[in-house]
């Protein structure tokens, strides 16, 4: 038998396919496992299936003695030292394709109730503040016929392109690869500089990962390039933005606003953006639909079983 650790509770039984083969340890708080933690209990494990809160850093790699796979439950793995595993001949594995489509719907709800300032208007209503119809009560900005700036342009950011079709944008795009014709014809998607995206678009909506040359992407000098009536919306990882330089710009009315679904020290909030009118904030739920989150787990679960059966796993991120 193998032993799998698992660093949270996951929805739905697809844990199960484990055990014919693996002694499955789920860790019984209901919370993020420390670093100590995972210390500890490591050095037993033939599998890790963790979580994108988890610090999965070169000291806990080398903890693993026995591991063979990292199965990351979330399709960014920036928690992860990937160099220290791949030294280690230790597998590690995503879940990307499966919450595409959450991922893209969110970043649209984000954009929409930020553009609409449904989350104002719903605290108003429920104070008792709406007193009746007014001609300039929370007024927002049209989405229909606007220009959307999708930087990082993988499968969430096509999907997010996708969905503006019904909208009838202008769509620009930032990649560190241009897409293919095909794609950039399919979903009308114009190639440009940061630059060119962070100038032109109505709304800038950031699907990268999180890398060294991500990190702060998005700071003073680029939020000053933006429209004063420009919304940005983040669904990657907070330190994509200088959250520090947001808060200001928002403050300052530089931009009209954003949608954030994550932060940059996570889940702390730099201090001033819980106190802005014209930002929306959600927990880091962009795959928290439930059918996604059960699927996430049969990902992980085929990742884990296929290492350890000697098998190729198909989302492996250092082979
Ligand atoms: C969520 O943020 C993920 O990476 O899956
Ligand atoms: C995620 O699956 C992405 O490629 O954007």
């Amino acid at each position: 038998m193998y032993n799998v650790f698992v660093t949270r509770k996951l929805p739905g039984q697809g844990l199960e396919r484990l055990r014919p083969l693996c002694n499955v340890t789920i860790n019984p708080e209901d919370r993020n496992i420390t670093k100590e933690e995972l210390l500890a209990i490591l050095p037993e494990q033939d599998a890790l299936i963790s979580m994108l809160s988890d610090p999965i850093d070169s000291e806990v790699i080398e903890a693993g003695s026995k591991l063979k796979v990292i199965a990351n439950y979330a399709v960014g793995f920036n928690n992860i030292d990937v160099a220290a595993a791949s030294k280690q001949d230790i597998v590690v594995c995503n879940t990307p394709v499966v919450l595409t489509n959450a991922s893209a719907d969110f970043a649209w709800a984000l954009l929409m109730s930020t553009a609409r300032r449904v989350v104002e208007g719903d605290a108003m209503t429920r104070s008792g503040q709406f007193t009746g119809w007014a001609p300039e009560l929370l007024l927002g900005a049209e989405i229909y016929g606007k220009t959307l700036g999708i930087i990082g342009a993988g499968r969430i950011g096509q999907g997010v392109a996708k969905r503006a079709q019904g909208f009838d944008m202008r769509i620009l795009y930032h990649n560190r690869h241009r897409l293919p014709y095909n794609v950039e014809k399919a979903y009308h998607m114009e190639y440009a500089t940061l630059e060119s995206v962070l100038k032109e678009s109505d709304f800038v909506s950031l699907h990268c990962p999180l890398t060294p040359e991500t990190k702060h992407m998005i700071g003073a000098n680029e939020l000053r390039a933006m429209k004063p009536t420009a919304i940005l919306i983040n669904t990657s990882r907070g330190p994509v933005i200088d959250e520090t330089a947001l808060v200001q710009a928002l403050r300052e009315g530089s931009i009209f606003g954003a949608g954030l679904d994550v932060f940059e020290d996570e889940p702390a909030l730099k201090p001033g953006l819980a106190q802005l009118p014209n930002v929306v904030l959600a927990p880091h739920i962009a795959s928290a639909a439930a059918e996604t989150r059960s699927n996430m787990v049969e990902i992980v679960v085929d990742a884990v079983l296929a290492v350890l059966q000697g098998q190729s796993p198909q989302n492996a991120v250092n082979r």
